[in-house]
């Protein structure tokens, strides 16, 4: 029996990066997932990669109500019901001084790194209230913990994905809803080149590992272990945490 046998998943951003790898281990522990992503082909390749049965592909912008809608009334109509929610899906602007960055790249990363969260809630909450019981699982980032330049707009959205973890988690306790918040540090992802605004070099990524105690970037199976930690009863009584997985980036 795995950690996650019988629950079922959504796991947004998941054609690639941390959500592909949240995804694939939480099918290896048992779950159902539902791989949600802007990316249809790359959801349906992480779907397909899963095994037959055990995973669906969604086309969905997070930032969408009506496709988040969709979204968990797909995962309810192939799985049955909906256990667990991994808000993965992010958005950043390019590595630069704060007044370079455009409205346009403003709002998006407001909106799928916080309204996201909000439409979720919206959509998922009820279904978890009816059960009792459900685990809401939000990727921030160790930037919205402790900002460095460059990243001045995008770290205040996931200081605000961080912050809502707790507010939420304090509001659903009376449910049996469990929220928290994952705080990575910088990884090796298709956002990377964005996060350094530099090319995704073996000696440019150098440069950023200075600040991390333990001496190396994240991996997509770090965050992943934390999801399943967070996802698993071995955390039935965690909720409303902010849980750096930086390898000490944030002391
Ligand atoms: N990689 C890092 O260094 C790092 C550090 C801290 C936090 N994070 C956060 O981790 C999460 C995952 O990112 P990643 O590093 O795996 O990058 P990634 O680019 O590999 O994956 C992000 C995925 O999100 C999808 N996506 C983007 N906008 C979307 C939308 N509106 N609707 C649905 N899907 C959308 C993309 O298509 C992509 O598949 C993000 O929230 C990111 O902000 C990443």
């Amino acid at each position: 029996m795995g950690m996650l046998a019988n629950k079922v998943a959504i796991v947004t951003g998941a054609a690639s990066g941390f959500g592909a790898e949240i995804a694939r281990l939480y099918v290896a522990e048992g779950a159902k997932v539902a791989v949600a992503d802007l990316n249809e082909d790359g959801a349906k390749t992480v779907a397909a990669g899963l095994g037959s049965g055990n995973a669906i592909a969604v086309k969905c912008d997070v930032a969408k109500r009506s496709d988040v809608d969709n979204l968990v009334a797909a995962t309810a109509k192939a799985f049955g019901t909906v256990d667990i929610v991994v808000n993965n899906a992010g958005y950043t602007h390019r590595n630069s001084p704060m007044l370079e960055v455009d409205e346009a790249a403003f709002d998006r990363c407001f909106d799928v790194n916080v309204k996201a969260i909000y439409l979720m809630a919206q959509a998922v909450v009820p279904v978890f209230r009816q059960k009792k019981s459900g685990n809401i699982i939000n990727i921030g980032s160790v930037s919205g913990i402790r900002p460095r330049p460059g990243l001045v707009w995008y770290a205040a959205s996931k200081a605000a994905a961080n912050f809502v973890s707790k507010a939420m988690a304090a509001e659903l306790g009376p449910d049996n809803i469990r929220v928290n918040a994952i705080c990575p540090v910088m990884a090796p992802t298709g956002m990377i080149e964005s996060f350094m605004g530099m090319a995704n070099t073996a000696e440019n990524r150098a440069k950023f590992v200075g600040n991390i105690p333990l001496g190396r970037l994240a991996t997509p199976n770090d965050i992943a272990k934390a999801a399943l930690y967070l996802a698993s009863d071995l955390s039935d009584f965690v909720t409303g945490v902010e849980l750096p997985v930086d390898g000490g980036r944030a002391v």
